[in-house]
């Protein structure tokens, strides 16, 4: 058995493929069809002709999802998807599928998802895990490759890390539990035995928010570094970004071109990130600051100026192509082309109208951005438009960050903590920072927050016994997939997505 990945070297070749018709179309005594096998997708020609009529009765009865082995000679094809074609002798049926409820035609989101165990076959779907299997590599190679040793945190525990709000109660035999929030305080025990470690489990948030970028159950590497101040976390995290999508870059060629991802942004990461600390990202939210020229607030009146002009245009257009129909001198398939083009301009116009309800709402909150507060989904997407790179914000007001946070030696109200925001809209990939070694502040910070202190006490001997310096952060693979495959919504990013009201399939 052959897979398609493999048929470059086939060439002129007798292989037989096993995998799943994805699409076919049928000409008078010809068959073709998009034959996929997990590896990759080939076209197949499946002539009357060479397999004879009783053979191509049943091909031609092949529905989509159907399973076939088939056999034919490989043939270069610039114009075929993958560059080559399978021309068969002969056609095995493995298994013939019924009916596929997902088409060619548009469904809905809420639709696909119910089918999500379906849909993970198309070839957007196929693309995407593609890219998220290989970062999952790159990560891997770049922390070994530097000597971090992999160790794994628990799932349940009996404390909070990053606060009380989301978590997920659970009863572990007849005690409270709850599933981890973050590996990171188990990490900072490992990190005191080995050095340079990292995790990369699951973590559980019980956020009661439906954004395209929140999950219920989420992927994490959280990386733990003694010895590590704030400037080398930013120093390795800078690194270790633009490691994982050079890599993705290099590897995932097919797969990019098949989201139709315009790399030229991905290509952007090589440059330095700006690293700008908190009070400075206010300034430039509130339009105080400029940036390469740019002011945030008059970048959103830009906004607002083209979104109405796109709306006129489209519905001037829309217009035109009406009356064109109506004239009634088009041919049918040019009927159907100006409807498909009226179609896409409509929802040209909707989105440009959620736009323009939007805008102002962004403007408000930037313009009025508070100076110790947090920043929400359209402030990073402000920010973060003005660079053309991720971005790290630094030094933020100890009031909002977690209770580990090492407070900053000259202004101790500010948390040594840093968060990247990715470009392109996409915002926080990334959080960490510098840990906090004085006991005595972590006993305040504990009891600030109303933490329990008993579940701390195993946390609090890391800094009874050999306290260093020490850094970490965490990824969320599913934010960084998002932004590198460039989606409208973080669900496509995990085979199953766990959130706000999905639990199934
Ligand atoms: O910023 P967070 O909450 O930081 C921590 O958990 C630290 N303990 C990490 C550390 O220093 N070891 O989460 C880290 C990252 C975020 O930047 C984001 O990428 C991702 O985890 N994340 C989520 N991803 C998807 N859905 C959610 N609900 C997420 N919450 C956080
Ligand atoms: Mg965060």
């Amino acid at each position: 058995m052959t897979y398609i990945k493999q048929i470059a070297n086939e060439e002129g070749k007798t292989v037989t493929l096993k995998g799943w018709v994805s699409n076919k179309r049928d000409s008078k005594g010809l068959a073709f069809i998009i034959l996929r096998d997990g590896t990759g997708f080939i076209q197949c020609v499946v002539s009357e002709e060479t397999i004879g009529v009783d053979s191509f009765e049943p091909v031609k009865r092949l529905t989509q999802e159907s399973a076939i082995a088939i056999t034919g000679t490989i043939v270069k094809d610039e114009k075929q998807i993958g560059g080559y074609e399978l021309q068969a002798s002969a056609v095995e049926i493995i298994s013939v599928a019924e009916e596929y409820p997902i088409s060619n035609k548009e469904h809905g989101p809420d639709f696909l998802m119910d089918h999500r165990h379906l849909w993970l076959r198309s070839r957007r779907q196929w693309a995407i895990m593609r890219v998220r299997n290989r970062i999952i590599f790159a990560i891997h190679n770049f922390f070994q490759a530097k000597g971090f040793v992999q160790m794994d945190a628990p799932i349940f525990t009996c404390n909070a890390s990053e606060g009380t709000t989301d978590l997920f109660a659970t009863d572990f035999y007849g005690e409270p539990a709850y599933l981890s929030q973050s590996g990171q305080l188990y990490g900072e025990a490992m990190a005191m035995a080995q050095g340079l470690i990292y995790t990369f489990g699951p973590t559980f948030r019980a956020e009661k928010s439906k954004t395209r970028r929140h999950l219920s159950e989420f992927w994490m590497i959280e990386p733990e570094m003694a010895f590590y101040d704030l400037d080398m976390d930013m120093d390795i995290i800078e690194e270790f970004i633009q490691y994982v999508v050079a890599d993705v870059l290099v590897h995932c060629k097919v797969e990019l071109e098949t989201l139709e991802r315009d790399t030229t942004m991905l290509e952007k990461v090589k440059e330095k990130f700006p690293r700008i600390t908190h009070r400075e990202a206010v300034k430039i939210l509130r339009g105080e600051t400029d940036i390469n020229g740019k002011n945030a607030l008059l970048m959103l009146e830009q906004d607002i100026v083209t979104a109405k002009e796109k709306v006129l245009l489209s519905k001037k257009e829309i217009e035109e192509r009406e009356l064109k129909i109506a004239s009634g001198t088009l041919k049918k398939g040019e009927i159907n082309f100006n409807q498909s083009a009226i179609d896409k301009l409509k929802q040209v116009i909707k989105e440009q109208e959620a736009l323009l309800e939007n805008i102002p709402v962004w403007y408000e909150s930037a313009k009025n951005f508070a100076v110790d507060s947090d920043f929400g989904g359209s402030d990073e997407t402000i920010l973060t438009r003005l660079f053309g790179t991720p971005i790290m914000v630094y030094n933020w007001p100890g009031e909002i960050k977690a209770f580990y946070m090492k407070a900053d030696n000259e202004n101790p109200s500010l948390a040594r903590g840093v968060d990247v925001l990715a470009p392109e809209g996409y915002g926080e990939i990334v959080g960490g920072g510098e840990r906090e070694t004085d006991i005595n502040r972590l006993l305040s910070k504990i009891n600030e927050h109303q933490l329990p202190m008993s579940a701390f006490e195993w946390y609090l001997d890391l800094r009874r016994f050999g306290a260093v310096p020490h850094s970490g952060f965490g990824l969320g693979l599913e934010r960084i997939v998002s932004w590198v495959c460039k989606l409208d919504h973080i669900r496509e990013t995990i085979p199953f997505a766990r959130s706000y009201g999905r639990l199934t399939p």
